[in-house]
């Protein structure tokens, strides 16, 4: 342990059900009396939406609410820029993020364009030029629970000039304040309950399986594994249990915070599942997590031992934990009806050369704690058909 590092967990974050009616307190704080709420287009007609649309009216403050609920599910560049404009059209002092990992990411972002007007995303090389003082103050109120983006520090947009998506990342957009309540996600679907809930559980296998040095980061992953056990299940199968849901909230949150020790070989294979087949991320990932597991495994058997123990399974010694947690894994994603298989989802063979092509070239994997190859990468594709 000689590496040099750094540790910080600054975000401020409320956590219980029925938090939202008191938005007003921390909105006064941060100064926000004009706020810009984004989301995406979907989220107007749902009862998350109407509880934080009644919070901001007992706050006296949805007559100097400006709405942008335009976000894209996979962000685009007009989405920041028409979120900014938005901002600036409403004169509004300050940004609520609203949704799921898309509404957040756009929410944290446009406040690069809202202090700097002339920033193209496309220069997110050039954004440690300037020391960013003026963003304006953004809460973050997650609607489903995986991400982690309420405490992610990057958003991820696709450019408009080349197609590519990039990760904007900045100290800076952090959000100022972080709500987490149950009764917003009581409305989630199963299936996307379930698809949610697998990439928390990936976020925290991933970052602590990482080989980057950060042990506090370890323990907030574990303790994430361990919430994702008691209450992914009953998320998924009772609907209501608010109880589950604040649960899944707080593992989704931990996996955000635990995955600044970046991820691995999962999310390479999920993203190009997502941009080329279209599959949801979380679903990807369900879908590739257990043959990783068992690829790493191999190479370095007692990898998951611990996250077996997290997970409450017992086993003898460190070898049979790997199997203890790859066992418990796939049976949970079996539970929460996942069925298995990228045949099922509608990936081809033929398509199993491309995805290998881009897996490759995502940056996830080189924190995946076994090197992979191209190859690699189409072996494991080919097993998860
Ligand atoms: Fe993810």
């Amino acid at each position: 342990m000689t590496a040099q590092t750094s540790f910080s967990f600054p975000t401020s974050i409320e956590c219980g059900s029925g938090l939202i009616q008191t938005i007003g307190k921390p909105l006064q704080a941060l100064g926000i009396d004009r706020p810009l709420v984004v989301c995406d287009r979907f989220l107007p007609e749902t009862e998350a939406f109407e509880k934080v649309r009644g919070a901001l009216q007992q706050a006296g403050l949805v007559e100097d609410m400006t709405l942008f609920h335009e976000v894209h599910p996979n962000p685009v560049e007009a989405d920041v820029c028409g979120a900014a404009e938005a901002f600036r059209r409403g004169t509004c002092n300050g940004i609520i993020g609203l949704g799921g990992g898309s509404a957040l990411d756009v929410a944290k972002v446009c406040r690069l364009l809202i202090e700097d007007p002339g920033f193209a995303l496309k220069d997110s090389k050039k954004l440690y030029e300037k020391a960013w003082n003026g963003l304006p103050p953004f809460v973050a109120i997650p609607t489903t629970a995986g991400t982690g983006s309420e405490v992610g520090r990057s958003s991820v947009i696709t450019l408009e000039s080349t197609g590519a998506k990039a990760v904007i990342f900045h100290p800076k957009l952090l959000a100022d304040h972080v709500i987490l309540d149950a009764s917003l996600t009581v409305s989630l679907p199963a299936h996307l309950t379930a698809a949610t809930g697998v990439d928390a559980l990936t976020h925290c296998i991933e970052s602590f399986t990482s080989p980057v040095l950060h042990p506090l980061c370890d323990g907030i992953a574990l303790e994430g594994i361990g919430m994702v056990a008691q209450h992914c299940l009953n998320a998924v199968q009772e609907p209501d249990n608010l109880e589950s849901r604040q649960g899944m909230l707080l593992a989704a949150m931990m996996g955000g915070i635990a995955f600044q020790k970046d991820l691995g070989s999962t999310h390479s294979m999920a993203h190009p599942l997502s941009n080329l087949c279209h599959l949801h991320h979380g679903l990807a990932n369900a879908l590739c997590l257990s043959a990783v597991m068992r690829w790493n495994a191999s190479k370095k058997p007692g990898l998951y031992a611990r996250v077996a123990v997290a997970a409450g399974q017992s086993f003898g010694d460190p070898a049979q934990g790997d199997q203890a947690a790859i066992q418990w894994v796939e049976g949970l994603i079996e539970a929460c009806g996942i069925a298995t298989g990228l045949a099922h989802h509608g990936v081809d063979e033929e398509q199993l050369e491309a995805l290998a092509d881009l897996a490759i070239q995502d940056p996830c994997h080189q924190t995946n704690p076994i090197s992979m190859t191209r190859d690699d990468f189409l072996t494991l594709y080919r097993q998860c058909l």
